[in-house]
């Protein structure tokens, strides 16, 4: 009852806070400028990145967690674009094969249950000329340390943090479901703690299928 009470109306306010570290609105900002006409954006939480779309005709927010998505409503009022809800999970996207053009996620890959499913449909959904563009934090390919670090925290953080995995290689599992980079870099995010600062930034399309 305490857990409920505390996913419900103490974890929302967290994460709008935590979001906004300026180095993650920073790469907000980069990761979104370039983008154009409909997007999805999948695991859109409290709305922190619609300041930084600059030519979005419309965004469909998927989110599934209604308490996250209430702190979002200012934001979506004050958006200069259409901006619709969609409660639903990134495992089952409601859109046609071959449909969306760009496709968003900023650390919503650490939370996803089963991000594999996940992938699959993003790369379902996407055009064969689509996008996804992502920046996610990862675990530590380099650092021995950290990266025991991340699998030994993982369980608790799943907890405190609404499913958040530390150690989640996601450049191999978008290798691994069929996606090839157009653009990547890893760097340290300032402002967060070691054990999630390695972050992944990424533009990727789906690879055509072999018949
Ligand atoms: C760390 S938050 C990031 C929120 C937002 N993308 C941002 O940049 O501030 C992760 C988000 O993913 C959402 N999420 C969790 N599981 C999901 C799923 N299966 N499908 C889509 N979103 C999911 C959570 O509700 C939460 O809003």
């Amino acid at each position: 009852m305490i857990y409920k009470y505390y996913q419900q109306h103490i974890f929302p306010h967290i994460l709008n806070q935590v979001m906004q570290v300026p180095s993650l609105m920073e790469s907000r900002a980069e990761l979104l400028k370039s983008i154009q006409g409909d997007v999805l954006e999948i695991g859109f939480g409290t709305g922190l990145n619609i300041p930084f779309y600059q030519a979005v005709d419309t965004l469909y927010a998927l989110e599934p967690n209604a308490d996250v998505f209430q702190l979002a409503r200012e934001r979506i009022f004050k958006a200069p674009f259409l901006v619709q809800h969609l409660q639903a999970s990134a495992e089952k996207l409601p859109f046609a094969d071959n449909s969306v053009d760009h496709v968003v996620s900023t650390w919503t890959m650490c939370s996803i249950a089963n991000l594999d499913k996940a992938l699959a449909e993003i790369r379902r959904v996407l055009k064969p000329t689509g996008t996804l563009h992502l920046v996610e934090h990862v675990e530590y390919h380099n650092n021995d340390t950290l990266k025991k670090l991340q699998n030994l925290l993982t369980p608790i953080q799943k907890i405190i943090a609404d499913g958040c995995h530390l150690n989640r290689n996601i450049e191999l599992l978008m290798l691994n479901a069929g996606f090839k980079f157009t653009q990547k870099s890893y760097y340290d995010a300032e402002g967060i703690p070691h054990i999630g600062r390695r972050m992944f930034f990424a533009r990727a399309q789906k690879i055509a299928q072999e018949h």
